[in-house]
């Protein structure tokens, strides 16, 4: 961790000016060295092109994952085998489930099944008819993570999970379409709260979207909801995932006794898409490449 600047410390830019006297202002800075800038700043690292294929290649294969482990959605399948069957390809394909033995989590992804907002242990629990069923899987391949989610329903949905799921997806291209230099984390935050809220649906604040890349979970973090030209401006190089979770009823939650499981306070449905994504020059790509 790179130690914050403060106001009367010597400039980072070398001018040997005070720092309050000279790049403070950062809305006023723009340095040739945005890589050095980001780091000093806001403790992002921005990732070169190298780092952005090896993310790629991590990221396609979270996909191949989720989309191996659709094919096992089923009435009375447990989620437990789902997890069987992720972390088995995962490793057959020489990379690392990220979430085993993350802070003590004993699975290889989250499955989150109706209620469940995320964090979803996977055990006994089996899924039935028209139930939604988020799998979320971080993958480390050659050491870089990428992270992505799908929400699936089981059999037929009712309505009201046609409606969460529908929601929850077009808040995932929302978001993404605020994304680009110039523009700042406030801008997906507020865009996503102001879809997902005119729909009559309520966003998660407890769990936001993140860094990532070299490490699980990286600076900066990356709200649900906020407002507009406000946080840390977008960068090309920058890698972090975008992940609204959206309910139906209630945005409270609560943690079951697992220390894990997040649900929501009502018990009423919740759904989520992630993806990891890399900013370009002109907007974002998804590093996690899924049709929305
Ligand atoms: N994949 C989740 C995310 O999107 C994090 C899961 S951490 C775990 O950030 F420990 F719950 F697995
Ligand atoms: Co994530
Ligand atoms: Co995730």
């Amino acid at each position: 961790m790179i130690k914050k600047i403060g106001r009367n410390d010597p400039c980072f830019c070398g001018s040997e000016k005070k720092y309050k006297k000279c790049c403070m202002n950062k809305e006023k800075v723009r340095s040739n060295d945005t890589k050095n800038l980001y780091s000093r700043l806001y403790n992002i690292n921005l990732k070169n092109k190298k780092d952005i294929e090896g993310i790629r290649q991590a990221g396609l294969l979270v996909v191949e994952t989720l989309n191996k482990a659709e094919e096992f959605i089923k009435d009375g399948v447990t989620t437990d085998y789902l997890d069987k069957i992720i972390r088995d390809f995962t490793i057959k394909n020489n990379a690392k489930p990220a979430t085993l033995g993350y802070k003590g989590f004993p699975r290889s992804c989250c499955i989150s099944v109706n209620e469940v907002v995320c964090h979803g242990i996977p055990g006994d629990r089996k899924m039935k008819n028209g139930d939604i069923v988020n799998i979320d899987i971080t993958s480390i391949l050659n050491e870089y993570y990428a992270d992505a989610s799908k929400t699936y329903f089981v059999g037929s949905p009712q309505k009201n999970a046609v409606k969460v799921v529908e929601i929850a997806k077009n808040s995932l291209i929302i978001g993404k379409e605020a994304v680009k230099p110039g523009n700042r984390v406030g801008d997906i935050g507020w865009a996503i709260q102001n879809y997902a809220e005119k729909n009559q649906c309520s966003v998660v604040k407890n769990f936001v979207g993140h860094g990532t890349g070299f490490d699980f979970h990286e600076e900066p973090q990356i709200p649900n909801f906020g407002r507009k030209k406000t946080g840390v401006e977008f960068v090309e190089g920058m890698v972090f995932t975008i992940e609204p979770m959206i309910n139906l009823g209630t945005k409270d939650i609560k943690i079951l006794s697992d220390g894990w499981t997040a649900v929501t306070k009502d018990g009423f449905l919740s759904a989520q898409f992630e993806q990891t994504i890399v900013v370009t020059k002109d907007g974002c790509e998804a590093l996690t490449p899924y049709d929305l």
